[in-house]
Formats: structure tokens, C-alpha cells, sequence
């Protein structure tokens, strides 16, 4: 078993440092542990103060740095795909496109992260994953990504091959667009089955989020969103990390205002992620860089908790003995959440965020009876019998 630890949170708030820190821990209690990166900017190799060479690159015992190299994992991993969106864009009168290109396409390098992630779980070698994610927005969609798609390509695929066995290769020829071959189809699925299982992996039973944050308004109110999020999209939040939190001793003027506002934030905090726990790291004197100082940060962050015990708690989906429908939407406004019926999917929205849920064959016959959202989880209960009576 690998246990995953993902840290998210709003731009430059510790995410990365959060990460490695754990990281740090985990590998000094005897825990073979990697710790991988989805960014480009190698400010996890700057915090555990190593320059990456080889991947994965040992940093100290126990552990490992991964930095995802996007470009060359796509080109050893997806040249079929590449070739493919290669010639329709050339058909399409475009430039052709070139790995590089691919890889700026929004959200493309922490996919390709995550597709090494999955790499790394199946070797089973691993006791912890640390992930450093990207900042909020980008991850959620990110990690809804896989679900998404599956819906796309649940409905484009067999039209896929259904156009493959249709048209005689004369009339491929003089298509409009090229259909894609069954080798380009077969890469489609395989990508598309790889994303299935990060996102299985993810949403795992070993898996978790833990949300970073600092002790702000503007902070809070988006980790309360993501904390929404994440749960719609079925992933569990186990932890929050307050960061950069100022100590009360000692302080002048000017930082006993910041302590004031800082304790009625991480009131605030605390109200909201309950039951979960809130670790707090002290805004330190200078950044914590190298494993020497990260250690100290993960110390003064879970104390005596242990962070590697698996989740707790019920999953963020899960289905009553009787057929009810309960998933967790913590802080959720009643207003802003909608839910649709659409064949055996069940489409629920909280606010800009929207889950495709295939119904389970059991619920998938059976028409929505009602729904309420109370103490922040959202039941769905269904009729006894099939749709149509
Ligand atoms: N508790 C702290 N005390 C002092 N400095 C800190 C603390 N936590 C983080 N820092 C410093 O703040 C800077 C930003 O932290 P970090 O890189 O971990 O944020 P991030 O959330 O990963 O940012 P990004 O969104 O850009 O990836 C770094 O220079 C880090 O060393
Ligand atoms: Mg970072």
C-alpha cells in the first residue's frame, strides 16, 4: 500500500514547502517516501535545497525527489496521440504542432504529471507519495479531468470505431477530417483508461488532500471553495495547514494587529474544517530551505499526529444499505447546489463546479425521489421501482 498526500491551496502560500516537509518526515521515520513535483519552476528541488539530476533523484535516505520532465514523458509515453493532433491541425490549415506545443496547453504538464504518479504507485516500492500540486483552480480541474472525459469519450469513442469500421479507407481518404486509426484510437483508450486509474488512485482510500492555506480572508474564502470542490469531485480532505501563522511573543504594534486578525482567522478556520484538523507552521524568521529546516517545519506542523495513518472518516460518496445517495459537500450554500437527471448519470452542480456521476447499476433504473442537503452532505434518495413507474 502507498499512501498519497496531495497539498493544494491558493498561489505562494506554502504549498510547495508543506510538501516537502512532509516529505522530510516521512523519509526520517524510516518511510521509503517520493515526493514529486507537477511544476516547471524546480521550486521543490529550491526548497529541499538539491539540484535534481537523475529521476528520481536520491536527496537523502529513504528519499526521492521526482520532478516530471512533461515533454519527454509525453514523447516516450503519447507519440501516437501527438502524430494524431499533428495531422488534423495540418489539416486544419494550422502549423503542425510539436511536443512543445502540446505541453503548453493549459493543464497539460500536471496530467502528465499525474500519468507518472500512476507509474510510480504501480511499482509498489513506495510507502508515501507526496505530491506537490498546483495552485487551486488549475488542480480541480485537473483532477475533475479524468471523470470529464469519461464522458466524452465514453460517447465519442464507440463513434470512433464505429466511423473505423464503416468507412472504406478510399472514402477515409477523401473525408473531410481524417478519422483517427486504430492505433490512435487504441493510444486514446489507453490514455484515457491511464487517466481512470490516477483518478481511482486519487480518490483512493489511501489517498488524501491536504489544503494549504494562511490565515487571510481572501485565502479562506477560496480554501473554503476548494474544500467544497474536492469533495465533489469525490476526493477527501483529511488535514488543513494554516502557514505563516505570527507568534503572539514579543510583538510590536504593528504585528499584535496581525496576531488579532490571524486569531480570528484561524477561528474561522477552524469552524470550518471542523472535524478536520488545522496544523498550524509558524511564520519563521527566514524560508525553510533544505531538509534540515523542513524537518523542523513538519514538527512544529503535526507534532505529535501522525500524518502518514490512513484517512479517517467516510468516503465523500458513498451508498446507504437502503439506496440513498450521500455525498459530502462540506460548506456547500443550499442555493448554489443543483442536481439533474440525465439517463443513468446523475449531474450535480455547486456553483461553477459540475460532477457527472454514472449511477451504480443498482440506482441506474431508478428515478430520483428526492434530495435535501443537510450538515453539509447531500442525500439522494431514489424510488423503489423502475423509472417509468
Ligand atoms: N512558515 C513560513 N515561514 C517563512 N517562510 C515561509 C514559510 N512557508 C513558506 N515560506 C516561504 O515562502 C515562499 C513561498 O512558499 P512556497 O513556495 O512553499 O509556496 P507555494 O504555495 O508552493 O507557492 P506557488 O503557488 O508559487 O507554488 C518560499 O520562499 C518559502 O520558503
Ligand atoms: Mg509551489
Amino acid at each position: 500500500m502507498t499512501r498519497i498526500l496531495l497539498f493544494t491551496g491558493k498561489g505562494g502560500v506554502g504549498k510547495t514547502t508543506a510538501a516537502a516537509a512532509t516529505a522530510v518526515r516521512a523519509a526520517r521515520s524510516g518511510l521509503k517516501t517520493l515526493v514529486v513535483s507537477t511544476d516547471t519552476a524546480h521550486s521543490l528541488a529550491d526548497a529541499l535545497g538539491v539540484t535534481a539530476a537523475a529521476e528520481p533523484a536520491e536527496v537523502e535516505p529513504c528519499l526521492y525527489l521526482h520532478q516530471v520532465d512533461a515533454q519527454r514523458s509525453l514523447e516516450r509515453q503519447w507519440g501516437e496521440l501527438r502524430d494524431y493532433a499533428r495531422g488534423v491541425f495540418a489539416e486544419l490549415g494550422l502549423d503542425e504542432v510539436t511536443a512543445e506545443e502540446i505541453t503548453v496547453l493549459p493543464g497539460a504538464e500536471e496530467v502528465i504529471a499525474l500519468l507518472e504518479l500512476r507509474e510510480q504507485a504501480g511499482t509498489g516500492s513506495w510507502d508515501v507519495i507526496v505530491v506537490d500540486c498546483a495552485p487551486t483552480a488549475e488542480t480541480l480541474r485537473l483532477l475533475a479531468l479524468p471523470e470529464a472525459l469519461d464522458w466524452h469519450v465514453n460517447r465519442l469513442l464507440p463513434v470512433g470505431r464505429r466511423l473505423l469500421r464503416t468507412l472504406s479507407p478510399l472514402v477515409r481518404r477523401v473525408a473531410m477530417v481524417s478519422v483517427p486509426d486504430d492505433r490512435v484510437v487504441g493510444a486514446g483508450e489507453r490514455l484515457h483508461r491511464a487517466l481512470m486509474e490516477v483518478r481511482a488512485l486519487l480518490t483512493g482510500p489511501d489517498a488524501s488532500v491536504r489544503l494549504v492555506l494562511t490565515p487571510e480572508a481572501v485565502v479562506l474564502a477560496e480554501a473554503r471553495r476548494t474544500l467544497t470542490s474536492l469533495s465533489l469531485y469525490g476526493y477527501r480532505v483529511d488535514a488543513a495547514v494554516a502557514n505563516r501563522v505570527f507568534p503572539s511573543e514579543g510583538a510590536d504594534p504593528w504585528r499584535e494587529r496581525w496576531v488579532a486578525a490571524q486569531s480570528r482567522h484561524l477561528a474561522e478556520v477552524a469552524e470550518s474544517f471542523a472535524p478536520l484538523p488545522v496544523h498550524t507552521v509558524p511564520y519563521l524568521e527566514a524560508e525553510p530551505v533544505g531538509p534540515d529546516a523542513l524537518a523542523r517545519v513538519a514538527e512544529a506542523m503535526y507534532g505529535g499526529a501522525d500524518p502518514f495513518a490512513p484517512p479517517a472518516g467516510e468516503p465523500p460518496l458513498r451508498i446507504t444499505a437502503d439506496g440513498e445517495l450521500v455525498l459530502a459537500l462540506p460548506l456547500a450554500d443550499k442555493g448554489a447546489v443543483d442536481l439533474a437527471r440525465k439517463g443513468d448519470e446523475l449531474i450535480v452542480t455547486v456553483g461553477p463546479y459540475r460532477r457527472v456521476l454514472a449511477l451504480p447499476a443498482a440506482l441506474a433504473r431508478r428515478s430520483v425521489r428526492d434530495a435535501a442537503l443537510s450538515d453539509g452532505r447531500l442525500r439522494v434518495r431514489f424510488q423503489s421501482g423502475g423509472p417509468d413507474d
